[in-house]
């Protein structure tokens, strides 16, 4: 069937393209772990100074995502991604030019905020344009790209660091960014923001494009139905489960940072140190790796997230964070264990990015690009989102006091506790969203049923 395939092949070329936006996010939180060994020499930083342009480009996260929401939903997605990807190239050329610290401060921020726009943006965009039964694993590229990003940025470090050409770790970003600004310019908006914005035509036409033609009266009726129900303002806090919608996001939002997956992200080399490997080359070589696997399961879970659902790889990853933080913990802990500490903190670590990979990593931005009701998405996700980068500033400028205060095994029981928690939120919140259309979800709940009744319900696809 020729007509399929093309479509097919069409949807590929779109998920590849927003896409960029994650590789963007993974390569602009992990380029400066590399990058500031240099910057603190060229400008003579002192720890407070080095620690305001890493954590720069979190608050313009923070700053992104806040006002991401309302452009989203009044602009569209398309054009939110365009924009995204423009500022995100004048943060890069600007910080890679820069002859003044407070410059590159500002830049960072700049760039920080392009990062918090596209870090939902790309989901949400994804979300809307697929078709449901593939939903999970097209959305999750984009994490896949966030963890790509990870890794290219750790190897660029490396591969300039010899020549300590900080300028072109942070200006390489900029290559990216105009690609996607480019190709984004060419591609269709997204079908469900037109028919919300009352453009029947240009969204039959974007869905010509991407679904059997026999589909698109029934998905262009059923997203209209699922519109009218929304009639009337504060539609996001008119209904108790609508409200319950909202709770389950924030809720993933601050577990997935809140387990501590960016203390290994950002500060594996630090981790690996307090287990006694001194040599630089080690460390680096280890946070490659922690970031190879993240790679990897990434991989497995978009392989299953659209056959085993959202639920199980949520509890199981979840479950599996939790097992390698009290390991880590046990290591630093038993004096017995001392002489494998070194063996010990790689195989946990190893373990808990892993089950980051298969659950939480993937989960939070699927979720939240699928549970909120169109009409006030962009500013539900956006809510989301300003909570997940809060959380994740957050637990960056506390880990080492927090090691300092506690001690390590302290800090790696607290993340295993908060672990807990996190895990029992899911069992009795999260719903499973698997091979349901975007509106089945709203119906769900309109009809103001539980979030774990949804995965009850036969899918209609
Ligand atoms: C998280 C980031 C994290 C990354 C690691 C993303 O889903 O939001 O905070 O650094 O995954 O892969």
């Amino acid at each position: 069937m020729p007509e399929r395939k093309d479509q097919e092949r069409f949807i590929h070329i779109i998920v590849s393209v927003a896409a960029l936006g994650g590789l963007l996010f993974g390569y602009d939180t992990g380029v400066i772990s590399g990058a500031i060994l240099f910057i603190k020499k060229s400008f003579s930083l002192s720890p407070q100074l080095q620690e305001i342009v890493v954590s720069a480009v979190l608050v313009g996260a923070v700053i992104g995502a806040v006002t991401g929401g309302r452009l989203a939903d009044r602009f569209g997605r398309r054009r939110l991604i365009i924009l995204s990807a423009v500022i995100f190239s004048i943060g890069a050329v600007a910080t890679a030019l820069t002859p003044l610290i407070s410059l590159l401060i500002a830049g960072r921020i700049v760039v920080g905020i392009a990062i918090g726009i596209a870090s939902f943006i790309a989901p949400m965009y994804i979300s809307e344009l697929a078709p449901a039964r593939v939903r999970g694993s097209l959305v999750s590229v984009n994490q896949l790209a966030i963890t790509v990003g990870i890794v290219v940025s750790y190897l660029v470090d490396y591969a300039f660091s010899g020549l300590g050409a900080w300028r072109m770790m942070l200006g390489l970003a900029a290559v990216p960014s105009i690609i996607l600004a480019l190709a984004m310019w060419r591609l269709p908006s997204s079908p469900r923001w037109l028919v919300a914005r009352g453009s029947m035509d240009k969204a039959r036409n974007v869905l010509g494009r991407i679904r059997r033609s026999s589909e698109i009266d029934a998905e262009v009726k059923e997203i209209e139905r699922s519109l009218e129900k929304q009639k009337g303002s504060g539609v996001l806090l008119s209904h108790p489960m609508l409200r319950m919608a909202l709770f389950v996001g924030i809720g993933l939002a601050v577990f997935q940072q809140l387990t501590g997956i960016n203390t290994v992200i950002y500060y594996a080399p630090t981790i690996f140190e307090f287990a006694g490997f001194k040599t630089a080359g080690f460390s680096i070589l280890a946070t490659v790796g922690v970031g190879l696997v993240n790679v990897a399961f990434t991989l497995l879970a978009i392989r299953l997230i659209d056959r085993v659902g959202r639920r199980p790889l949520l509890l199981v990853g979840v479950a599996g964070q939790i097992v390698g933080l009290v390991i880590l913990g046990l290591a630093f802990q038993l004096h017995q264990l001392a002489r494998f500490i070194g063996y010990i903190a790689v195989a946990s670590l190893a373990i808990y990015v892993a089950s980051f990979a298969i659950g939480l990593g993937p989960v939070f931005w699927l979720m939240i690009s699928e549970i909120y009701p169109l009409k006030v998405r962009g500013a539900a996700m956006s809510l989301a989102t300003v909570v997940n980068w809060g959380v994740n500033l957050a637990v960056a400028v506390t880990f080492l006091t927090l090691v300092g205060a506690v001690g390590r095994p302290g800090t790696f029981w607290i993340y295993a506790g908060i672990g807990i928690a996190a895990w029992l939120f899911f069992y009795f919140l999260v719903p499973e969203t698997r091979g349901k259309s975007l509106e089945e979800i709203e119906d769900h709940w309109h009809a103001g049923k539980h979030p774990r009744e949804l995965s009850r319900q036969p899918g209609r696809e």
